[in-house]
């Protein structure tokens, strides 16, 4: 699914954010990646899922070497089929839940968007909130909506950071559960950016980052 060798990341400032990282990352692994704040977690997430290019080494994406790709084509490899879960939900504000589900299935061009997005609100336990707007639910319903809208285009493999760095603990756990379901039952893959060691037990596997290189795994 996944494929880094070597991968370097220098920003124009001279930070070298990450150091020659190889990792591989089969199909239907639950992988956790761990280690301190400034250690590369969010910048190894970008890279690959080709939201930010490294500054060398290979990087390949469900088998492609996305490396020599040109944007169009990387945005027509991921579409639907890698999916971000983000800290901060960056949900449509002015949308109800409903709506934002549906917008993401439109631009996918997923067949009958809203019976889909309803469906998967009722499978979220955020039935009797679809017609709300964001900033009328809580940490863990907005990130629950996230997660619906990640799902909308059936995707294979999920990118999440700090998924649950803004909710409390006992709402944390239920989103991790929900992510273990999503990867038993649709055999979705996982790679989870998280400082928080309280939810070590949920990974098959957890890569250890310190300074830019992988400390352990
Ligand atoms: N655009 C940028 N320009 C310069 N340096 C950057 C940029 N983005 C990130 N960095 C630096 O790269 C390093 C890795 O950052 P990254 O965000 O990947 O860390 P992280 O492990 O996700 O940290 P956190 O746990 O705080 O989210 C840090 O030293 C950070 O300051
Ligand atoms: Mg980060």
């Amino acid at each position: 699914m996944v494929k880094l060798k070597e991968v370097w990341k220098v920003f124009p400032d001279g930070t070298k954010a990450l150091k020659g990282v190889s990792l591989e990352v089969a199909k239907g692994e639950f992988v956790g990646i761990m280690g301190p704040s400034g250690s590369g977690k969010s910048t190894l997430l970008h890279i690959v899922g080709g939201l930010d290019r490294p500054t060398s080494g290979e990087v390949y994406l469900m088998g492609r070497d996305i490396s020599s790709l040109s944007e169009e084509d990387l945005v027509r490899l991921r579409k639907g089929k890698v999916a971000y879960i983000f800290q901060f939900y960056y949900l449509l504000e002015d949308f109800t839940v409903l709506e934002n589900l549906t917008i993401i299935g439109e631009i996918l061009g997923v067949e009958r968007p809203e019976e889909k997005a309803s469906e998967l609100l009722e499978f979220l336990r955020l039935d009797h909130r679809k017609n709300h707007k964001p900033h009328q639910l809580s940490g863990g319903e907005q990130q629950r909506v996230a997660i619906g809208r990640a799902l909308i285009g059936d995707p294979e493999l999920i990118l999440a950071d700090e998924p649950t760095g803004n909710i409390d603990w006992a709402e944390g756990r239920k989103i991790f559960d929900l992510f273990k379901k999503l990867n038993r039952e649709k055999g979705i893959t996982f790679l989870v950016a998280t400082h928080n060691p309280d939810l070590k037990d949920y990974f098959n596997r957890i890569v250890y980052l310190k300074d830019g290189e992988i400390a352990g795994s």
